[in-house]
């Protein structure tokens, strides 16, 4: 049986993290993971730039069932932390809206950062590793039982990911692990993931595929976000819909404000002044995609002068542009869903170390904990943040 100090479980952003963290601790740390490359959902993020992390991290953009819970290991690795390694390794970034920081070039420059930290913290990688038991022997150590070889080490870190994109090598697995320690694993579903349409709704908004539109979008617990809506075949995309998506539960409505920022009132009474006899249709069309507005409103009422519209009409118009409301079908789910929501219940955690409270020497990194960020860097600062808390303790 082969010894090490720390043995990682999953190649993907945080085991990476947490691995050249505990090497330059001096650990003696192998990574394990099933998969022929590492860091495969690093590669694909942020369309090919890896969105790797945001200017302005707060607790907030988090969503866990302990609040607290994420402050401790974000204020000790911060998303400034990263940027002066991202810049230490020569990678050229850029920000886009929201703070968002996105490589100029490729997301592999992001992986080749983490193999380097990797290679030079002393840390082992070995890919294309089937796990087929954990256990803990009398001695404390964790015995890691694989297709190729058997090994112990003191600590072990779980560090697979969440469920989403099962193509990309997404698995159950870190869950099975914290259930058979005894942990309890919080229920899962799909986050930062598009609607879908009911058959009905798909027959009247299909035709607007490809339509994006500037929104703000509600929740049903008030949560809001305001970004960019876009239609597609299936259903309801773009960021407004990924974010709202992480506070949204089946059978839910969600309101929608297609003119946001604006007092919708003041507008139609503004345009009804400046030309009472123009057509609904034609003021509509100066402020919406005019496929949207024909889809949108009936016939007759399009048909309308501005000046023909009784305060009944004028105050449902109203009404339906600044909260369209919509209860949809339900969500792409985990084939395109950026995050898992839920996982590892974090009170069974210290949120210093990210140890078991329960298991001594058992540790957790990643999205395999119920932690889930906000689209725009958020997942992967997670990743970053708690991959350093466990690899300082591990
Ligand atoms: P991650 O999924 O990265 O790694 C888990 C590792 O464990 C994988 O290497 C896997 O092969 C391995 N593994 C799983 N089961 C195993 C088993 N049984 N045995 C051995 N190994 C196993 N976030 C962000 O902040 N900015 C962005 O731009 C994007 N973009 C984005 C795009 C897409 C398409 C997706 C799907 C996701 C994103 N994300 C994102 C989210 C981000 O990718 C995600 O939150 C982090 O990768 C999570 O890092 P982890 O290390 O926890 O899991």
């Amino acid at each position: 049986m082969k010894h090490h100090d720390v043995i990682i479980i999953g190649a993907g952003a945080a085991g990476l993290m947490c691995a050249a963290t505990a090497g330059y601790r001096g650990r003696d740390v192998l990574v394990l993971d099933n998969a022929k490359q590492a860091g495969r959902k690093i590669l694909i993020s942020g369309g090919g730039r890896c969105n790797f992390t945001n200017q302005k991290v707060e607790p907030a953009n988090f969503i866990c069932s302990n609040h607290h819970f994420v402050k401790s290991a974000l204020a000790r690795y911060r998303s400034s932390d990263f940027i002066e390694l991202v810049e230490r390794h020569g990678i050229e970034y850029h920000e886009r809206d929201h703070g968002q920081l996105f490589c100029n070039d490729s997301a592999k420059e992001i992986v080749t950062m983490l193999l380097t930290e990797c290679e030079w913290a002393g840390a082992q990688i070995k890919l294309r590793t089937e796990i087929s038991e954990i256990t803990k022997n009398s001695e404390g150590l964790f015995e890691v039982l694989t297709d190729k070889e058997h090994y112990s080490c003191q600590s072990l870190v779980i560090a697979t990911g969440g469920l989403s994109m099962p193509k990309l090598g997404a698995s159950p697995y870190g869950y099975h692990i914290a259930e058979q320690f005894g942990l309890k694993v919080l229920s899962t579903h799909a986050g930062l993931v598009p609607f879908t349409w009911h058959s009905e709704q798909k027959q009247r908004f299909e035709p607007l595929s490809g339509i994006a539109v500037p929104s703000t979008i509600t929740a049903k617990d008030g949560t809001q976000f305001s970004e960019a809506l876009l239609f597609t075949h299936r259903g309801l995309s773009g960021p407004t819909i990924l974010q709202i998506s992480n506070y949204w539960n089946p059978g839910e409505a969600i309101s929608i404000n297609l003119l946001p920022g604006e007092d919708v009132r003041a507008k139609i009474q503004q345009a009804l002044e400046a030309s009472p006899k123009q057509s609904l249709r034609n003021a509509l069309s100066q402020w919406l995609p005019k496929r949207l507005v024909e889809v949108l409103f009936d016939e007759s009422l399009l048909n309308k002068a501005l000046n023909q519209l009784v305060h009944a009409e004028r105050e449902q118009l109203a009404l339906d542009l600044e909260s369209w409301t919509l209860v949809m079908n339900g969500t792409e789910g985990y084939r395109t869903a950026e995050v898992t929501l839920g996982g590892i219940d974090t009170d069974e955690l210290s949120s210093k170390t990210m140890e078991a409270k329960s298991v001594p020497g058992l540790f957790f990194a990643g999205e395999v904990m119920d932690v889930s960020g906000w689209l725009g860097g958020f997942n992967f600062q997670w990743a970053w943040s708690s991959g350093v808390a466990a690899g300082q303790a591990a």
